[in-house]
């Protein structure tokens, strides 16, 4: 068992200490919005906050985020408000398939908590998720949006 905060509730998750936090998040906490990709860390579609870094929840290990502040796609507005990079997303209708986009919201929150006028080369640096459907130029024009939001 473990006791994890996501998205400011805390809970009882009975896993393994090993098991990776993001199926403690879809399978015991039932938040499905996060995706699993690759499971190797390589495409981010399994992106959540802990403690408000950006961290690719596949590889990492439950015991790793006890105590800690696990935010998910689903707590990332606040009070019924869209955050300022989902907000952007619907203007720019960023989406294709969507399988990737959790994932790509919260890395990008993320970095425009860290750069908050992000260049294109901070972007290309920062924002590594794949993203199959290719929807990389209007992923590039929100994350611009949203920046002067
Ligand atoms: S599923 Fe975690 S990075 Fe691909
Ligand atoms: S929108 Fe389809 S994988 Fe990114």
């Amino acid at each position: 068992m473990a006791r994890l905060t996501i998205n400011g509730k805390t809970s009882e998750v009975d896993v393994q200490p090993s098991t990776p936090l993001l199926w403690a998040i879809r399978e015991q906490a039932g938040l499905t919005g996060t995706k699993y990709g690759c499971g190797i860390a390589q495409c981010g579609a399994c992106t959540v906050h802990v403690d408000g870094k950006a961290v690719r929840s596949c590889v990492l290990p439950v015991s790793a985020a006890v105590g800690k502040r696990i935010t998910t796609i689903e707590g990332l507005a606040t009070n019924g408000a869209l955050h300022k990079v989902q907000k952007a997303w619907v203007d720019h209708e960023v989406p294709q398939c969507g399988y990737c986009q959790a994932g790509m919201i919260m890395a990008v929150a993320a970095l425009l908590k860290e750069k908050p006028r992000p260049t294109d080369a901070d972007i290309d640096a920062g924002i590594t998720n794949i993203c199959r459907c290719g929807t990389f130029q209007q992923v590039r024009q929100a994350i611009h949006a949203a920046a002067k939001a």
